[in-house]
């Protein structure tokens, strides 16, 4: 059926290709059952360019991805493309994908798939139902803030530099970002700084108080310094619906949340960059995973946290946040009946392949 829906599809390589067949089976189904249609696109990205048109992402393949309504992107990486200069490696292609859509936001959830509970190291009722997202600001603050380096001091002493900078306009975009997701959820935004010790937190504070006055005012808003925040998150995480923060917290506070339920073959991620004149914004979805040279292949890998990106992607780019729904609740329906691929199988158990776990998730579709 006709689209305006433009998706791109970036398989990568090691078990891309493997995961995001399943996706296109999922697409398949969309268009089917849900008559919702896409306008479909392919590229290469990491070793699989780099081996197809020698270099880890084409020009052409970063317009595609600028033209795009989203991008969804399967893995890069592997022990093929060792021997290669840093600059050509296949990461780099995701990175300059990165930067060249100018993605400043990452979302990362943290979810609680029922099934799984028990594979948490918390107490089943604390993690029970946990549907929290974190939005870490990703191109700025002390990761690429000047001054930085090491130098030596005339006395012989060295000193290492690094410098936490935010502006208003990098601060804003972020927030924004964060409080529109919010506003698709539990309508709930948690900001988290440390405004107590650092200038720039207090910069960030007082700048989500003021967009959240002048654009926000009906989602909630609380602050939060960033280290009681880490003792939240392992205490009572569900108290938060989504947090936002800067580069260097949300790096930490995003891989602990995720850890909380999740093992890697259950994890979204998405990162999202400005709106442009027609309205869309740029939107890359991954999961959060890598290649997995290790078990590329062999019809091992989970596919369920790059079908998860998928709805992500329908949610937040799309606006078809039933359609994210069904998926997510089939993901939920597969585990409960007892389908595991390796990564999530508990010893001795029996494990199902990757298209095994995509016949169960049409199954449950349907
Ligand atoms: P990895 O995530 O590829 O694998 C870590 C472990 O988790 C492996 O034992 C793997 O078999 C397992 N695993 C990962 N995803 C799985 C899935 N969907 N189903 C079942 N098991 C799964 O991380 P690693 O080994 O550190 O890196 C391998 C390559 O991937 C490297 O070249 C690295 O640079 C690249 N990488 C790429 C990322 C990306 O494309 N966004 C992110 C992380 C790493
Ligand atoms: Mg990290």
């Amino acid at each position: 059926m006709a689209s305006n829906k433009k998706l791109l599809i970036l398989p990568g390589d090691g078990i891309g290709p493997e995961v995001m067949g399943e996706v296109h089976r999922v697409i398949g189904w969309m268009d089917k059952r849900r008559a919702v249609g896409f306008e479909l696109e392919e590229g290469l990205v990491g070793g699989a360019a780099i081996d197809g048109e020698g270099a880890p992402v084409s020009d052409a393949t970063v317009e595609k991805a600028m033209a795009a309504d989203a991008v969804l992107l399967g893995a890069v990486g592997g022990p093929k493309w060792d021997d290669l200069p840093f600059q050509q490696k296949p990461e780099r292609g995701l990175l300059r994908l990165r930067k060249d859509m100018a993605l400043f936001a990452n979302l990362r959830p943290a979810l609680c798939f029922d099934a799984l509970v028990e594979a948490s190291s918390l107490k089943p009722e604390v993690v029970s139902g946990l549907d929290i997202m974190i939005v870490r600001e990703l191109t700025g603050g002390v990761y690429f803030g000047e001054p930085r380096g090491i130098e030596t001091l005339p006395d012989g002493t060295r000193r290492g530099i690094n410098t936490q900078v935010y502006t208003t306009p990098e601060i804003h975009r972020v927030a924004r970002v964060a409080f529109d997701l919010a506003r698709k959820r539990q309508n709930r935004l948690c900001s988290v700084e440390k405004a107590n010790v650092m200038e720039s937190g207090v910069l960030w504070r007082e700048e989500v108080t003021k967009l959240h006055a002048a654009e926000f005012s009906d989602v909630e808003l609380s602050h939060m310094y960033a280290d009681n925040c880490a003792m939240q998150l392992v205490r009572a995480p569900k108290q938060f619906d989504v947090i936002v923060t800067d580069n260097l917290f949300g790096d930490m506070l995003s891989d602990a949340a995720a850890m909380l339920t999740g093992s890697l073959g259950m994890l979204p991620s998405a990162s999202l960059g400005d709106v442009d004149a027609s309205g869309r914004r740029a939107a890359l979805y991954e999961p959060v995973h890598g290649s997995a040279p290790d078990i590329t292949g062999q019809g091992k890998a989970n596919p369920l946290a790059t079908l998860l990106s998928f709805a992500m992607m329908l949610r937040y780019s799309f606006d078809l946040g039933d359609d994210a729904d069904l998926i997510e609740q089939a993901v939920q329906d597969v585990l409960a009946a007892g389908h595991r691929t390796g990564d999530i199988a508990v010893p001795g158990a029996a494990v199902v392949s990757t298209a095994q776990m995509g016949d169960a998730l049409l199954a449950a579709l349907d």
